[in-house]
């Protein structure tokens, strides 16, 4: 890679982020990390890879992706510095667990604001300079979620499919600029992202039968997740991507759904995964009921 080619990462602060920003940088490239809070990231990205404070190839922008002026100002800032970027990391992210009964509307609003409206508005900002140059890569996270909806996950689920068509439908529209996008589709991987996560579900209520099995399966994956270092390579190979569009799993479990969800009829895929999940089997809660305050009864 040579040594100009320059890398917007969003969410550089932690997590996949970092380390992807990290590893872009010990291999050449000019990484602007696209952060919340552009000092603390930096001194953390300075600490990771040892890069010193005037490195011109390691600097820092200030975003907030659920605020749409902010995001049009770090777009011109990232503009200033680097000109038209080599390529953008799409990876700020955030999730919230909760059935469909439990979430509010403001978890839905906040998913879908960072997840996806932020990043279409950054990418929007960033275009002109990028079709101008006539080249650029633009690599989006999608996650498990956005090829199959998954109980407890609908908000985010629904946030990253709508990703995985908006991503289909830029790289349609940018390939003729000579432009071009990689989704990124991560299995697990240990990073903040489920301490950070808001959980609506309610043990006592009539989803508690579902949610807290779910959970406690959901502890024990991450044991088997992989360290995100792992993830890092991927975003590079992504950034080489010469195809104007491409999906890619990162990890095996990622790996399997894919393949699994191109090849089996949706109503397998659906029983397939209430059983790895350890759902209640259709109808089985069927007559409970949930007093406001109570545990379940079963009703007559
Ligand atoms: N880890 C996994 O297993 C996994 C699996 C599938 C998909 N993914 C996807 O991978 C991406 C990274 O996830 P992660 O696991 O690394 O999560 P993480 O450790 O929670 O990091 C999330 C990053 O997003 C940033 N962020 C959150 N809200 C933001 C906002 N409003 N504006 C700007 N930045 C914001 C955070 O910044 P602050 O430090 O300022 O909060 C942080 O840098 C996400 O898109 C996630 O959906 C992760």
């Amino acid at each position: 890679m040579s040594g100009s080619a320059s890398v917007v990462v969003t969410g550089a602060s932690r997590g996949l982020g970092l380390v992807t920003a990290a590893h872009l940088y010990r291999r050449g490239w000019r990484v602007v990390a696209a952060v919340r809070s552009p000092d603390a990231g930096l001194k953390r990205l300075r600490d990771l890879t040892g890069a010193v404070s005037d490195d011109p190839r390691l600097t820092a922008v200030r975003l907030d992706l659920d605020e749409p002026a902010l995001v049009v100002e770090a777009a011109a800032e990232i503009v200033a510095a680097v000109g038209a970027p080599d390529a953008i990391v799409h990876n700020a992210g955030v999730a919230a667990a909760g059935t469909v009964e439990e979430l509010p509307a403001e978890a839905w609003e906040r998913l879908f604001r960072t997840n996806l409206f932020g990043p279409v508005l950054l990418t929007k900002e960033l275009l002109p300079p990028m079709r101008a140059a006539g080249r650029g890569r633009i690599v989006i996270l999608s996650s498990q979620g956005g090829i199959r909806g998954m109980a407890t996950v609908s908000a985010y689920a629904g946030a990253k499919a709508a990703v995985e068509r908006w991503a289909e439908a830029l790289a349609a529209e940018i390939a003729p600029f000579g432009l071009g996008v990689t989704l990124l589709v991560p299995g697990a991987f240990t990073t903040e992202i489920l301490e950070q996560t808001v959980s609506y579900a309610d043990p006592e209520g009539p989803y508690g039968a579902l949610t807290t099995p779910l959970e406690k399966r959901g502890r024990r994956a991450i044991r088997l997740a992989a360290p995100p270092e792992r993830f890092a390579p991927a975003v590079e190979r992504a950034l080489r991507e010469r195809a104007p569009f491409a999906r890619r799993a990162v990890g095996l479990d990622a790996r399997v759904l894919l393949h699994a969800n191109r090849l089996l009829p949706a109503r397998v895929m659906h029983r397939l995964m209430a059983t790895a999940m350890g759902l209640p089997r259709p109808g089985s809660l069927r007559g409970t009921v949930h007093p406001p305050s109570g545990r379940p009864s079963i009703s007559g």
